[in-house]
């Protein structure tokens, strides 16, 4: 018998998860999957769904709902953390008050970014702390924003944990649509951090494969900078594919131009969620909605199946995880976490070797790692100086003027999540 507990099992993102267990039983047979979320009302809309999806699917395994979280992870094999500290009202504030300051307004980029992670590393913390008591050699596999930093501290509390985004798994499908070869049939050089990667390889057949990125730029380029909504010409110049966070970098003050003339992305996303909450209500309904596609957590179900599969069952397997550097990008520390393919076996992961990187991408590799370094910080061990430190060194803000404003902006929007404000 196998039990995955989901903490944050009220998404509205949860049935597809639940679609790809269903889908993908024979990769990770599951007998029992815990919700656990502090939402009741939530939480039963989106479990009754969630029995019907498996229903339908003939799949045996029990959904059992709790706000209980100790009852919830006891006797789990795999702990998926999925949650949202504050919610979308806080995601919207992370959102607005940096455009105040000509910066940009993102949940895990720059200023909000930072917000997310002070108000987000005590709790998922306090919870990995109980996961640890409750079901000590259950895997952490985390989803929580911001990833890079989250997954920073799960490490070094000494957490059994691998942090997971779905970045790397949504290309490697855009790709082999676009080249018309299976999307296993792709192996992604993806380097960086996470939301700061870049694809520097499209192998076919694996990691040793031959390398069609020249070809997919050349025969499809245009389709992609669309899809990135950068020039063309910026990815010629590159001849390599960012990942479309890179954008808040590369066109930044063209993006703080854009937010600042439409509803921000956590409106939206609410919005989804009251139509999706009052599909889940629907007894009729036993399939995951197409609404969920437009949510930017599209095929995290089959990312997160094939890492539980993996961590439980397999061996050497190769996916991109977040997981300690140790040395495999040699300009930065051996505790920075970042994102790249790795061997994934029972004993953890373990990321394959990567050829040395151009200036142009480890300068603005090792300058957010260093960010990310006194971000973590911050969320530790808390003060107003320690985030304007963090915001010094974030390669989009740097100005002390900016920074002050900022952190002022953070703290007054953020005071009742964080324990020394
Ligand atoms: C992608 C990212 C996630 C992020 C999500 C936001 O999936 O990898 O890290 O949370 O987009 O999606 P949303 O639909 O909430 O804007
Ligand atoms: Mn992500």
């Amino acid at each position: 018998p196998r039990k995955i507990a989901v903490v944050g099992g009220g998404s509205t993102y949860t049935p597809e998860l639940i679609d790809g267990l269903a889908r993908l039983r024979e990769t990770l047979p599951v007998t029992e999957v815990a919700l656990i979320d502090p939402a009741p009302e939530r939480l039963e809309l989106v479990g009754g769904l969630a029995r019907r999806i498996l229903a339908r699917q003939g799949h045996p395994a029990a959904v059992v709902t709790t706000g209980d979280l100790q009852a919830g992870v006891e006797g789990a094999d795999a702990v998926l953390l999925q949650l949202r500290v504050g919610g979308q009202a806080a995601r919207q504030q992370d959102e607005t008050w940096p455009l105040e300051c000509g910066c940009v307004g993102q949940e895990t980029t720059g200023a909000g970014g930072l917000a997310k992670a002070l108000r987000t590393v005590p709790v998922v913390l306090s919870i990995a702390e109980r996961v640890r008591r409750a079901a000590p050699d259950a895997w952490i596999i985390d989803f929580t924003n911001p990833v890079g930093i989250v997954t920073r501290a799960l490490l070094q509390a000494g957490h059994k944990a691998v942090g997971l985004c779905n970045v790397a798994i949504g290309l490697q499908r855009k790709f082999a649509r676009l080249l018309g070869v299976p999307p296993a049939a792709l192996h992604l050089d993806h380097v960086g951090l996470n939301h700061l990667t870049w694809e520097f390889g499209v192998r076919l057949g694996g990691a040793d494969g031959e390398d069609v990125l020249p070809k997919l730029l050349a025969e499809h380029g245009d389709a992609i900078a669309d899809d990135l909504r950068l020039p063309r010409a910026v990815l010629d110049r590159l001849g390599v594919v960012p990942s479309y966070y890179l954008r808040y970098y590369y066109a930044h003050d063209q993006v703080v131009d854009e937010l600042r003339g439409k509803p921000s992305r956590a409106a939206e996303v609410a919005d989804m969620e009251r139509q999706l909450l009052a599909m889940y209500s629907d007894p009729a309904l036993d399939t995951k909605p197409g609404l969920l596609a437009r949510r930017g957590g599209a095929f995290y179900s089959e990312a997160a199946v094939a890492l539980a599969s993996a961590l439980l069952r397999g061996a050497g397997e190769v996916q991109v995880v977040n997981a300690y550097n140790h040395g495999t990008l040699p300009f930065l520390p051996d505790d920075a976490v970042i994102e790249v393919p790795a061997a994934v076996g029972t004993d953890g992961v373990r990321p394959l070797p990567v050829p040395a990187l151009d200036p142009l991408y480890a300068g603005l590799i090792a300058h957010v790692t260093a960010y990310e370094e006194l971000a973590l910080e911050a969320a530790l061990r808390g003060g107003r100086d320690r985030v304007v430190k963090a915001l010094l060194a974030h390669p989009l803000i740097g100005q002390y003027a900016q920074a002050d404003a900022l952190a002022d902006r953070l703290v007054a929007h953020n005071r009742e999540h964080l324990a020394w404000a």
